[in-house]
């Protein structure tokens, strides 16, 4: 097949390995990696000298117009992904998480429909929530059709938080079908009860999420749900884990023979509870909270040592509005940061640039594993033959400061405000399209795909 297009001159960065190479690329394919300089002619040429060649970010846990409590964040497909682009994602997953009296099913063919209207490509994580007789079913559907994740709570009562038993039979049903659980770990009545204790302190507003939801109560949910899935003998990803504890529990788990994932989100890595001091307290409510900078230092830690599988965004896009709206009570408040457009600079320039994290770790741990854990390696988050060409090529050197209003999500703030970082993208492709060049959107036209998933 003849080119359409070819990058020339850059280093190709894999998650195993990085090197010069040239990427020629046809039918929105990688068709072949070429010693540099003898690619075939192509009627694009992209001169990536001086640059990283990256396999397109794949973040794994990322909420589109999300839905909980009172609030809804305000993006869509068109947004998010137009935001995710920007800052070299090329493939989210999102999640379609039932309201009450909604079934898992129904919600996430909904949600799944709204993929075409993305710039990029998406996945889904669908959620149970009730079992009910129904469900396996439904499971089996999912699976089926290509979402084989399954979101679970162990807090929010009331909302989304499953009970131990529930989280017990989609483990082992989703087991036996070929799909895997991936939760959120806060054990919520030791949350309940710190929250309480707050609020008769009079100290329930955002100055004090972080002692509202204390690691400890991190620590046990990660060890009860662990125990659940080694006796069901099920996997079982554990989302945003904010504490080295938490993590070194999944690793122990790992090293019995448990398949164990652990995920980390990048204001956990970068952000400390400081920010809960200081002028907009209520901008960094998340949960997990973010955690004192000792502990911050430690779970960053685990990205050199292997021990974490990826490293998501969360993303959640509420504005200031929303998040001042409720923030005398915490427990009323719209959780989650924005962060699908800021996942990969933020990292790069904190972890890569500054503490050294080798630039193959940083593939594996925002394109590569993610799309392995999800299912949807080898077609995303890598550049070898055969995969879509969602590419990201990045200036390594660029310095740049961080500021919401040259940001592209939709919201008035970032929690990186002012933060210096160095390295960001340049040009990203998606299958072999340019959709950003010099940092500037070219290429508009809606052309996200549903992935359908397959876990191995
Ligand atoms: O605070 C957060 N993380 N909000 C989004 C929902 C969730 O728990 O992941
Ligand atoms: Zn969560
Ligand atoms: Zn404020
Ligand atoms: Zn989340």
């Amino acid at each position: 097949m003849r080119p359409d297009v070819v990058v020339r001159g850059g280093t190709v960065v894999e998650a195993g390995w990085s090197g010069p190479a040239d990427v020629v690329i046809a039918g929105g394919r990688v068709a072949a990696l070429a010693a540099p300089g003898t690619a075939p002619p192509a009627p694009t040429v992209v001169d990536a000298t001086g640059r990283l060649v990256m396999p397109g970010g794949v973040d794994p846990h990322c909420h589109v117009g999300f839905t909980s409590g009172d609030f809804t964040s305000l993006d869509d497909y068109r947004a998010c992904t137009t935001a995710a682009v920007h800052g070299g994602t090329t493939t989210i997953v999102d999640f379609a998480i039932p309201r009450p009296g909604e079934n898992p099913a129904d919600v996430a063919y909904v949600q799944r429909a709204k993929a075409a209207e993305g710039l990029c490509d998406s996945a889904l994580h669908a959620c149970v929530v009730q079992w009910d007789d129904t469900v396996p079913e439904q499971l089996a559907g999912l699976v089926a059709d290509g979402v084989p994740t399954v979101k679970m709570f162990t807090t929010y009562s009331g909302e989304t938080m499953a009970d131990e038993d529930t989280v017990l039979r989609t483990m082992k049903t989703l087991a036996a079908l070929g799909g895997m659980v991936v939760i959120h770990c806060e054990a919520d009545h030791i949350i309940g009860d710190a929250q309480q204790r707050g609020a008769d302190a009079g100290r329930i507003g955002a100055p004090h999420m972080a002692a509202t939801r204390p690691g400890l109560a991190e620590t046990a949910s990660v060890a009860e749900i662990l125990a659940i899935a080694e006796s069901v003998d099920a996997p079982v990803y554990f989302v945003h884990q904010s504490t080295a504890e938490a993590v070194e529990l999944v690793a122990a788990a790992r090293r019995r023979g448990v398949r164990a994932y652990s995920e980390t989100v990048a204001h956990h890595l970068v952000l400390d509870d400081s920010a809960y001091r200081g002028d907009h307290p209520e901008r960094f409510v998340c949960c997990p909270p973010l955690r004192p900078a000792d502990q911050v230092r430690a779970l960053g830690q685990h990205l050199f040592t292997g021990e974490v599988t990826t490293i998501g965004s969360d993303h959640c896009c509420y504005d200031t509005a929303q998040k001042e709206s409720r923030s005398a009570d915490v427990r009323a408040m719209p959780n989650g940061l924005p962060g699908v457009e800021t996942r990969l600079p933020v990292i790069f320039s904190e972890y890569v640039v500054r503490r050294g994290l080798p630039v193959t770790r940083f593939v594996e741990l925002t394109a590569a594993n993610p799309a392995r854990t999800n299912g949807l390696y080898p077609r995303k988050g890598t550049l070898l033959p055969g995969a879509d060409a969602d590419i990201t090529i990045w200036d390594p050197s660029a310095h740049w400061r961080v500021t919401a209003t040259a940001l592209h999500m939709a919201t008035d703030y970032t929690p990186y405000e002012g933060m210096h970082l160095t390295g960001r993208p340049t040009t990203v492709m998606v299958r072999g399209r340019i959709v950003i060049d010099n940092g500037t959107l070219t290429d508009p036209t809606p052309q996200g795909r549903h992935l359908k998933a397959t876990l191995t």
